[in-house]
């Protein structure tokens, strides 16, 4: 079997990793080609996870870079096609619901090559989402779709997709953090940055809606203040970093402003933080599972197991809210939390028996 690989962005290589590890092991023999398509790029972004999470070098780096979304979408697609033509893979496996993933998509499904959608079925209704249009699209043309909560299976039959397509299998992000626990327990970064666990917010923020315009110099106000009770600690995305330059907006004292982290070091923080204040999907659902309380400054989310089981409160896309945080740690008890069903460091292993089901000879011998 012959199967391509295709990420592009930070939260792609640790969604993939586990994926990628369980089918090696269970196809040993097995033609594994993995893709990267350049859409992250920074060593930060990019690098540093593929030598954390164990993944194999790439064999084919497509180099798209950033650009507006026709831009990074044609020019994946113009490059993946003929390394599909050459390496004339079974199939396709693509995680998530950045522009990558809707260029592999779109490249394979015009090829007639199948397509494994890891992380199927989330839905914001927000069509002025990028990624909301991504996932509709890698949800409408893929052939195994991977679930990771079970609104989802609402989601995909909504619009009119049958459930043979359908398999919910976990979240492989948890996997991913599952296997690596006791490295991230081991990193100490809270210490590096002079923090004590469990007294300091942990901020990330990069969506268009809030760091594209003025909600973003508002925020950072908010978080100014905000710094005179707690610590804040807010590495800063690329995009985040560009916007803030682009708009004017000087770093504030209080503040700590960094570097994006690496895997390890950031899954520390987040493991000791008092609180998460994010716009990030993923780092949503690792919260939830580790049970750490998270604010998401987002009028919606794709990913409402979160705040249903989790630890996640949705704060709207309004800066001011930054302001209930303190009160909202205080009067809030300490949930026992378990984390949503199949999250469990699993998941990659169930989408392998379904690509690749167990050799039964082998089980039995
Ligand atoms: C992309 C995804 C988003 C995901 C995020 C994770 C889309 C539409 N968006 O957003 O869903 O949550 O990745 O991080 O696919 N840049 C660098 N170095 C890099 C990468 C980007 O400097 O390695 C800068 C460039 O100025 C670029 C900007 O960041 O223009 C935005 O990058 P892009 O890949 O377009 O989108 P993200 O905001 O990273």
């Amino acid at each position: 079997m012959r199967i391509l690989y295709v990420v592009g962005t930070r939260p792609n290589f640790v969604k993939t990793a586990p994926v990628i590890a369980a089918m090696r092991s269970r196809l040993p023999d097995g033609h594994h080609v993995i893709v990267h398509t350049g859409q992250h790029y920074d060593r930060a972004m990019s690098e540093v996870f593929f030598e954390e999470l164990g993944v194999p070098a790439p064999d084919h780096m497509l180099e798209v870079g950033s650009g507006t979304h026709a831009q990074q979408t044609a020019r994946t697609m113009e490059r993946l096609e003929p390394v599909i033509e050459n390496e004339k893979p079974d199939l396709l496996v693509v995680p998530g619901d950045v522009n990558s993933t809707l260029a592999a998509v779109l490249t394979a499904v015009k090829m007639g090559l199948p397509v494994a959608h890891v992380e199927s079925g989330l839905r914001s209704f927000d069509l002025s989402m990028p990624e909301e249009v991504n996932r509709i699209v890698a949800d409408r043309f893929g052939s195994h779709l991977f679930l990771h909560s079970e609104e989802a299976i609402g989601n995909l039959r909504a619009e009119g997709i049958g459930p043979e397509r359908m398999h919910f299998v976990g979240n492989t992000m948890i996997d991913t953090l599952v296997a690596l626990e006791d490295r991230i327990a081991a990193a100490g970064t809270a210490a590096k940055l002079d923090l004590s666990p469990g007294s300091y917010l942990l901020v990330t923020l990069h969506r268009p809606a809030l760091v594209d315009g003025p909600l973003l110099a508002e925020t950072i106000a908010q978080l100014s203040h905000l710094a005179q009770r707690m610590p804040v600690v807010f590495p800063l995305h690329p995009r985040t970093r560009k916007m803030m330059a682009t708009l004017g907006i000087e770093a504030p004292e209080g503040l700590t402003l960094t570097e994006p982290f690496g895997y390890l070091d950031f899954l520390s923080l987040l493991t000791d933080a008092k609180a998460v204040l994010t716009d990030s999907g993923g780092i949503q659902e690792e919260t939830t599972y580790l049970g750490v309380p998270c604010f998401t400054l987002r009028a919606n989310t794709e990913r409402p197991v979160t705040v249903e089981l989790g630890t996640n409160t949705l704060l709207g896309l309004d800066p001011a809210a930054i302001a209930e945080i303190p009160a909202t740690l205080a009067s809030r008890p300490a949930a026992p939390h378990e984390p949503p069903p199949l999250w469990d460091g699993h998941a990659a292993e169930r989408i392998a028996d379904i690509l690749s089901p167990p050799d039964p000879e082998l089980l039995t011998a």
